[in-house]
């Protein structure tokens, strides 16, 4: 990666005349822009029929930015097939549960599995690399865009065959397979690998294990196509990065085992600007991102500038906002913030998506902050390569989440993501941060882990977070967690398999709450907090009891239970705890805590640090619409306003600070 952040946008010029060009470059060079992404939507244009090649206008295009010292992150067009391509061959499009195919005349319409589309796509890939793979722009390959965001199930006969060879290479016998899926249930039991569907309609519930494998069967598929067009790229430009732009927690793709291939991770968020959870979500975002491979670099590729169009109601962000969200990025350690899209299109279902450059052109505000920050972000640099140290990892695995999130469960309004921001919540508020780890991830690096609802456990992972326990790390895990196995068959004996003994108590019946309904949990000083959605039916086991239901049905029994496991202590959380009731079980623990008193921030303002081998860079980004004084160790230098700072920092609505001090003086 370059030391200047990366900062620009998606370029679609297809879009525009060929005069229109000449001014975006200007304005790129206006508004400090080092990297556009190109070609991501032109199929069509590159190949407007069947292997009659148009490549020209990309040769002239790339002269152009290459020659305004303008990088490109050269894009593949695979994510929207050609109208010609469908129409000639109806298979490549998707079909959907119901048996329904779709059409094109949006994008996203292609079976992953369709052997005519993979060999269609790769043709592109290969021409396109055999056309301008040289070309001196090129910094940065960007594979296809958002894989499965609109599509993320085919249920095709491609697909039931493809899936029948997946199955067949994970159980090796039909036997197998009708064990790890418990197909004695309903009468399911499969005779021959050719009577096993997709999870297609049917009457009522399918089988959760069916449906768990067609999800991770379906991430392979796309990640297989991913692995297939990297290696016609690698093969031309070994030492061009690669990336394709994940979406943070999309819940289809399992972004770790994609994070692994990749040699720049990259993502789009679009949180909401006016939701008040909008920018813990966005922080919780970036810390996903960051941690899903924690050898690589991680770049934001895409954001809004000001709205989206795609939500029912579109905020825009208010002034400031923009550049704050993208000091959160850089806080959390990205190496570039780019965004959709250099200019606003005229036509198309996204034209009133905001732009760096808005149908009113430079007289927008948007274009005074794009400017702006451009500059700003140029003469920052790039933090000499620091990073962002996490003492707390949160465990977060996607399998868990396919699972936990399938029908038919006790409380089928449990999220995952709900589960996240109730822990993740005051740990932002307090400016601790916090790293993703699968389960089974080495964990010694960090002093405490946050474990919320890991419902489905394997016995390697359960043993991994015992073993860190045991070792002296400290676990806060939740109720729900250690229910099943890889297969989703229920681990017996009170529920928490191999995760039980981080618990201290037997949980022998789960109890989700009526709806709004709330339960008093009682504390050893016998003060009081609330819980609500779920409790746990627990009897006492090994463990010490800190809190308890003090009422409704399940009065008495352990709320939360704290246990002494080898050099480490783990924390039961067997309710839905409420703010207060949680934050006294993470001032238990001191990584959890958050910096000192005097140094933590209001709240309001979010706080990350960076750390290089001679500075520590702490920002301090005020997502309110008033201004904070915030206070913070004394003999730092403001970077941002080039002043040295006392034990105080004044920051204004949506305004930024980069404290730096020398490394060994940092408070975090
Ligand atoms: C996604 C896509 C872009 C665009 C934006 C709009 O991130 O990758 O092509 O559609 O959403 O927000």
């Amino acid at each position: 990666m370059s030391e200047r952040t990366r900062y620009g946008g998606d370029y679609n010029p297809e879009q525009w005349p060929r005069h229109v060009w000449d001014e975006d470059v200007r304005l790129m060079g206006q508004a400090g822009v080092n990297l556009v992404t190109v070609g991501v939507f032109s199929w069509a244009h590159l190949e407007p029929s069947e292997r009659a090649y148009s490549f020209g206008w990309l040769h002239e295009l790339l002269d152009l930015l290459g020659g305004a010292g303008i990088g490109v992150d050269l894009s593949t067009p695979t994510a929207s097939p050609p109208p010609w391509l469908s129409t000639r061959y109806p298979d490549v499009l998707p079909v959907d549960a119901t048996g329904a195919r779709y059409s094109h005349g949006s994008r996203q319409h292609f079976c992953v599995c369709s052997p005519t589309y993979r060999a269609r796509a790769r043709r592109i890939v290969e021409q396109l690399v055999s056309e301008v793979a040289e070309h001196q722009a090129i910094e940065m390959w960007h594979v296809h865009n958002e894989y499965a965001c609109h599509v993320p199930y085919c249920y095709c006969d491609a697909h039931a065959q493809s899936f029948r060879a997946w199955l067949k290479r994970r159980y090796g016998s039909v036997e197998a397979l009708n064990g790890a899926w418990g197909t004695a249930f309903w009468s399911q039991r499969y005779g021959d690998f050719a009577e096993v569907m997709p999870p297609r309609m049917t009457p009522t519930f399918v089988n959760p294990s069916q449906d768990l494998d067609y999800k991770r069967f379906s991430n392979d598929a796309f990640l297989d196509e991913f692995l297939e067009e990297r290696e016609i790229l690698r093969a031309a430009r070994p030492e061009i990065p690669v990336t394709t732009n994940f979406m943070g927690f999309f819940k289809p793709l399992d972004y770790f085992a994609w994070a692994a291939e990749l040699d720049v991770v990259s993502t789009d968020n679009y949180s909401d600007p006016a939701s008040p959870d909008g920018m813990m979500l966005s922080a919780m975002h970036y810390d996903l991102v960051r941690s899903l491979n924690k050898h690589v670099p991680w770049m934001v590729m895409e954001q809004a500038t000001s709205r989206v169009n795609w939500r029912e109601h579109n905020s825009a962000k208010v002034p400031g906002q923009m550049r704050a969200m993208n000091y959160q990025a850089v806080a959390r350690g990205a190496s570039g913030t780019l965004f959709f899209q250099w200019r606003a299109s005229r036509a198309g279902a996204e034209k009133f998506h905001s732009a760096m450059l808005s149908h009113s052109g430079v007289g927008s505000p948007v274009w005074a902050e794009v400017v702006g920050l451009g500059a700003e972000l140029a003469g920052l640099g790039d933090f000499e390569g620091a990073v962002v140290q996490a003492r707390v990892a949160m465990l977060f695995s996607w399998p868990n989440w396919w699972a936990l999130e399938a029908p038919a469960k006790p409380a089928n309004d449990l999220s995952l993501a709900d589960q996240l921001s109730w822990v993740y919540r005051p740990l932002y508020r307090a400016g601790v941060t916090v790293d993703f780890c699968r389960p089974e991830e080495p964990l010694d690096r960090y002093e405490a882990v946050v474990v919320p609802s890991l419902y489905l456990v394997t016995e390697q992972q359960g043993a991994n977070v015992v073993s860190f326990v045991e070792r002296g790390g400290t676990a806060v895990l939740s109720f729900w967690s250690g229910i099943v196995d890889e297969f989703d068959a229920v681990h017996l004996g009170p529920y928490g398999g191999p995760l039980r003994p981080l618990m201290g108590c037997d949980v022998v019946e789960v109890a989700p709450l009526p709806r709004g309904e709330t339960v008093e949990v009682e504390w050893e000083d016998g003060t009081r907090t609330g819980a609500d959605f779920w409790a746990d039916v627990a009897t006492e086991g090994d463990g010490h009891v800190l809190a308890r239901v003090a009422t409704g049905p399940w009065r008495g029994r352990p709320a939360v239970v704290g246990t002494q496991l080898g050099a480490g202590r783990a924390y039961y959380v067997a309710a839905r705890l409420d703010p207060a009731g949680l934050q006294r079980v993470y001032d238990r623990v001191p990584a959890l805590s958050g910096p000192a008193a005097s140094a933590r921030a209001d709240y309001g303002v979010e706080r990350v640090v960076r750390v290089s081998s001679h500075h520590s860079y702490e920002f301090l980004i005020n997502h309110s619409a008033e201004g904070r004084e915030v206070e913070i160790a004394p003999d730092g230098f403001d970077l941002l306003a080039a002043s040295p700072l006392g034990d105080r920092v004044r920051l204004s609505p949506m305004g930024v600070a980069i404290v730096r001090r020398e490394t060994g003086r940092a408070h975090g």
